[in-house]
């Protein structure tokens, strides 16, 4: 217990300690200034950055969101800024906050990856890197992370360069999501995030076409999503020994408390910001309620459901 609070921080390794284990997603918060003026993202674990390429990007023509049942399909297509701007421009306020700021890195090539790192390395107030080898969105966007070789070359890489902690958002476009997150943990990462968003396709019956313009298809996430999230979590846990960062259709306590149990170490809320932008701090608040019943750190006491999660009613039955 920490002044009369339990202690639900999380050491996921190379110097990164989330103060409590509930982080906004990536590209669900931006890089975290309009949400900062709604709600005390201070008082969260991690504050995951839209992902970031070596050039500024326009991102995908709109629409590139649309509404399903049970969640959302984006195809934003990597609109940001650019790394200089988020180095010279954004990482100085990070610095100036206490949520640690992790900066999700995203890139066409190898070269791509290891320039923006190179920029970021610089820069102050990034306490860690998730590289996003998983994106749905644009072309090419998932190689890495639908090759276990290609994802292993990529990490050992980026891996040489830094000494900051190294996640890698994993994704769950694959056969066997636990083979690319063994390549990975064994080429250097110090965590894995899982999941991001599935490849969907929502169809106009009137114009009988796609939705989305471009490929027509999107990255789906929401409630939809957790039955797999939480399948490939319990995947990856089962596949490696670093810690494991659970997202996908997050959208109570409740939800964090099955993904823990499924082995995630800390978790990610991402398409429920949209819905309340509270929502995170409303999970981070459940299980902070539920922690005194658990006498210990919440991914740590429910890990492999060893403990019933007391206090915390899970949000789906049947
Ligand atoms: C609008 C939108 C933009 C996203 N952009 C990124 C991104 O830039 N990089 C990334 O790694 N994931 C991105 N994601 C995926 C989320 O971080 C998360 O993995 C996914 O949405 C599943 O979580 P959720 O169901 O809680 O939203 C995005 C998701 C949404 C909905």
């Amino acid at each position: 217990m920490t002044g009369g609070h339990p202690d639900l921080s999380v050491d996921l390794g190379r110097g990164l300690v989330l103060p409590n284990p509930v982080g906004l997603a990536s590209g669900t918060a931006g890089y975290g200034f309009e949400l900062r003026r709604l709600i005390d993202i201070d008082r969260l674990g991690a504050l995951f950055t839209k992902g970031t390429t070596l050039r500024p990007r326009p991102g995908n023509p709109p629409p590139r969101v649309a509404e399903v049942r049970g969640g959302m399909l984006n195809s934003i297509g990597l609109h940001n800024p650019g790394v200089e701007h988020v180095a010279a421009v954004y990482a100085p306020e990070f610095a100036r906050w206490s949520v640690p700021v992790v900066v999700n890195v995203a890139g066409g090539s190898v070269d791509d990856y290891l320039l923006c790192l190179r920029r970021l390395e610089d820069a102050p107030g990034i306490a860690g890197y998730e590289l996003n080898i998983s994106c749905p969105n644009i072309e090419g966007g998932m190689d890495y992370g639908q090759d276990a070789a290609a994802a292993a070359r990529l990490v050992a890489a980026a891996r040489a360069l830094t000494s900051r902690h190294l996640m890698v958002k994993l994704s769950p476009n694959v056969t066997d999501i636990a083979e690319v997150a063994r390549a990975v943990a064994g080429a250097g990462a110090d965590s894995v995030s899982a999941v991001n968003t599935f490849v969907g396709m929502k169809v106009h019956r009137g114009i009988r076409a796609p939705v989305l313009p471009g490929r027509g298809t999107g990255g789906l996430s929401g409630p939809a999503i957790k039955p797999l999230g939480l399948a490939a979590v319990a995947r990856v846990r089962a596949a490696v020994r670093i810690p494991v960062i659970g997202v996908g259709g997050i959208m109570d306590a409740g939800d964090a408390v099955e993904y823990m149990i499924a082995g995630a170490d800390a978790v990610q809320v991402g398409t429920a910001t949209f819905v309340d932008p509270g929502a995170a701090l409303a999970v981070l608040d459940g299980l902070r309620d539920a922690a005194p019943g658990l006498r210990a750190r919440p991914a740590a006491a429910l890990r492999g459901g060893t403990v019933p999660p007391a206090g915390v009613e899970p949000a789906s039955t049947g």
